[in-house]
């Protein structure tokens, strides 16, 4: 994981004039009007901005978990440009590259501990199952058309004297919607199953075992997210993120719903990854929660502005006020 190669000074990724309106019905609502960063590789950046600044947004923009303007920017990772469009790359972007962790931590409720934190790597590889699916499709649907006019002829299905060239032809495409749809509902099955499987034996459940094993969470395993604090639930989300071993983690208000001390206990956990390698671009309200990275920047009118010295943000440390008042 996290490849801790020196810094080559290459951005691992970079937001270019990002650009970002949301449409309420007639009414625009522009948040990012040409917002930019670069994160080099091994850094930790902190984006500091009060409620409702856009910080999410940037940062769904840079997980491709969102498209920005037609007039944006774009997103590079390694110089290369992640694509919405390109559906197998993009996912591999989101489900392998990155790692992303959510305020409100996002685990699946049925899911126990263990299974919530191998889903990165149980999601499938590229486009393959999307393949698979067509083809067993297509496999059912002729197998469904030939038993279809099999069964209209020799079947005798339909009677002599009411067989036409039409009715065959009918029968046939029915049977072959039928067999598609057999055919997926036995794949869907099938994959059930072997996700099952997988959840239970296999390389991810190893993978999951490690990390949260790592971050406490041995005794939990068996435990559902309703039944965890909120620091356990966000410890799983960073172990569900860290699980597919990615290069690049972005973080969403980590601790924004976690009280100070628990919020140091995640903000300590993220601190080691770091100095094992990770990379981590983390968007906060809270310049105390900022200062624990390399780098903080400022994203105000939807712009990111001048870059500071972590330390020198803590000194700026707002009353309790105010921030009740950007608390989001
Ligand atoms: N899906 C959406 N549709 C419309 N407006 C949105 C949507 N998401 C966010 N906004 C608005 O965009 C602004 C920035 O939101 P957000 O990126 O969540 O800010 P932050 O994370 O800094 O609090 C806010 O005014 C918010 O109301
Ligand atoms: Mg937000």
């Amino acid at each position: 994981m996290n490849d801790p190669t020196p810094d080559t000074g290459t951005p691992i990724l970079e937001g270019n004039d990002l650009r970002k309106t949301y449409h309420l019905g007639r009414v625009k609502v522009p948040v990012l009007h040409g917002a930019s960063i670069s994160v080099n590789q091994g850094e930790w950046v902190a984006i500091l901005g009060s409620s409702g600044s856009g910080k999410s947004t940037l940062l769904h923009l840079l997980a491709g978990l969102d498209r920005p303007d037609q007039d944006s920017g774009d997103v590079r990772y390694r110089g290369e440009k992640v694509e919405l469009q390109d559906g197998g790359k993009t996912n591999h972007y989101r489900n392998r590259t990155i790692g992303f962790v959510f305020q409100f931590y996002h685990l699946l409720p049925e899911l126990d501990v263990l299974e919530n934190g191998m889903l990165a790597n149980l999601v499938p590889r590229g486009r393959s199952a999307g393949v698979l699916v067509f083809i067993m499709a297509l496999l059912g649907g002729v197998i469904g058309a030939l038993m279809g006019f099999q069964a209209a002829g020799d079947w005798g299905l339909l009677p002599l004297e009411e067989r036409t060239e039409i009715r065959s032809v009918v029968l046939a495409v029915a049977c072959a919607i039928i067999g598609s749809g057999m055919m997926i509902a036995i794949f869907q099955g099938v994959q059930a199953l072997w996700l099952k499987t997988r959840m239970r034996s296999g390389d991810a459940a190893d993978v999951a075992r490690s990390t949260l094993g790592d971050f406490g969470l041995e005794k939990r395993y068996q435990h559902r997210p309703r039944e965890l604090s909120g620091g356990e639930r966000q410890r799983v989300a960073i172990g569900r993120a860290l699980g597919s071993n990615p290069d690049l983690l972005l973080a969403d208000e980590p601790t924004g719903n976690l009280d100070e001390r628990t919020g140091t206990e995640i903000l300590d956990l993220l601190q080691e990854k770091h100095r094992a390698g990770l990379t981590i671009v983390m968007v906060t309200h809270d310049p105390k929660v900022a200062s624990y990275a390399d780098r903080v920047v400022r994203l105000r009118n939807g712009r990111v502005l001048q870059n500071e010295d972590a330390d020198s943000v803590v000194d700026e440390m707002p009353t309790t006020d105010v921030l009740d008042e950007t608390i989001g």
